[in-house]
């Protein structure tokens, strides 16, 4: 293979430009204007249920805005996914809260809705407060519980934030994620399912919460003729260049996930007989996952070639790039990692011209939340051990996919 296959890199549809070239022809170049109206308009419709949309400048500000709207603040106490990217959880404590957090089911990977509620109740018992918000995550793409979530959260009367960063275009029972909450997260990261480069939305029942999400994004300006401000705003709106990406990036949205689904179909067919390296997938016709990134586990008796080697030596450079900031790992070990074989999978496939990654390591199991409270009950941590994700993107053909079963076949020891 003379390329590299990546996991998921932005794909373009060739319609950016021409709204980009606008904003600049018509001078809005600045983070509100034409393109950010008319891309939450697209957005709006994509996702239906008459729900309204803000255009921010990354997801991370949309859990956070969320979070503020459903007066979280000091002392508070938030239930969130552990099974997660960091994004879900530390907003939480931007807002000087503590997030509690909840393992996840073995079907989705995702909120556990029997710990959920055990959760609440010995929040509740401990200290004699509700949590403030519950935050499910949609890991992969894949849709969570959430119906028994909502029931749970009804019940104890506490708002649902679904952060859907990943599940852009997943839906549940057939209605899309991140319209069943409160609120609802979505990511434009470079990686994701469509990007504005950076950039994120917050999902928002109605016109009058969207105007307080967007008085929040913009500084929390009172309507006088000078600066006049009576509470903290944030300046998280998004750029009208960024919008103009997105508009062009919502022409080809559905196609992207259905890419995405085409290349989940593929692994299925050609994984089926590697024994020890299982696809997850939808775990029934309830659930339609866009695959963002499709994810194996490994079973722990797989030999890979290499595993008496893994974690040899410090990686140099952080997972995901960051950006170019390097912060230098102090040893080689964590108390929790993926086991060897996995390692050992990852290293195979890199040498091989193949990106994967291991799963997110929970939250729970993060030094910088080694104090939170957390309800566990061992699920997130063995997916962590186990799983690898892999190449998914709209530059991942059919001919990739056969490439890298066939190296992961070649990695297996015989
Ligand atoms: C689960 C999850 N939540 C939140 C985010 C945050 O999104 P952003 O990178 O746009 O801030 C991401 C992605 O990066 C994510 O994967």
């Amino acid at each position: 293979m003379d390329k590299r296959v990546y996991l998921c890199l932005a794909h373009m549809s060739g319609k950016e430009m021409g709204f980009i070239q606008e904003a600049f022809d018509t001078n809005w170049v600045v983070p509100l204007g034409p393109n950010v109206n008319a891309f939450e308009q697209d957005l709006e419709r994509f996702i239906g249920q008459d729900k309204k949309v803000v255009a921010l400048s990354a997801g991370t500000a949309a859990v956070h805005l969320a979070l503020l709207a459903c007066g979280v603040g000091q002392g508070d106490e938030v239930i969130v996914q552990s099974f997660t990217f960091c994004a879900s959880s530390h907003p939480v404590t931007y807002l000087g809260a503590t997030p509690v957090f909840v393992d996840s089911e073995a079907d989705t990977w995702n909120m556990d809705p029997i710990l959920l509620e055990k959760a609440i109740e010995d929040r509740i018992l401990k200290t004699g407060r509700k949590p403030k918000a519950i935050v499910p995550v949609y890991l992969y793409g894949m849709p969570a519980k959430i119906s028994e979530i909502m029931a749970i959260a009804t019940k104890y009367d506490i708002p649902v934030i679904e952060d859907a960063a990943e599940g852009f275009g997943s839906k549940y029972n057939g209605r899309m994620c991140g319209t069943f909450g409160k609120y609802g997260v979505l990511s434009f990261n470079g990686n994701k399912m469509i990007t504005t480069s950076g950039g994120g939305a917050l999902i928002c029942a109605d016109e009058e919460a969207k105007r307080e999400i967007m008085f929040y994004a913009t500084q929390a300006r009172e309507s006088y003729p000078y600066y006049q401000h009576e509470q903290i705003g944030y300046n998280y709106r998004m750029s009208n260049i960024c919008a103009g990406i997105g508009r062009g990036q919502m022409t080809v949205a559905n196609e992207h996930i259905e890419h995405h689904k085409y290349v989940c179909g593929l692994y299925r067919d050609l994984l089926a007989d590697v024994e020890g390296v299982t696809l997850h997938e939808n775990p029934s016709t309830l659930y339609n996952s866009n695959y963002w990134l499709n994810t194996v586990l490994l079973d722990e008796n797989l030999h890979v070639k290499g595993e008496e080697d893994a974690y040899g030596e410090t990686v140099k450079g952080a997972v995901g790039g960051a950006a170019g900031v390097t912060h230098e790992a102090k040893s080689v070990h964590t108390a929790c990692e993926p086991n060897c074989n996995v390692e050992a999978m990852r290293v195979c496939l890199d040498k091989a011209g193949i990106e994967s990654r291991p799963l997110w390591k929970p939250m729970h199991l993060q030094p910088v939340y080694a104090a939170n409270p957390a309800y566990v009950n061992g699920v997130s941590e063995g997916l962590f051990r186990r799983g690898l994700c892999l190449p998914s993107g709209p530059y991942v053909t059919e001919q990739d996919v056969r490439y890298i079963v066939e190296q992961i076949k070649v990695c297996c020891k015989n």
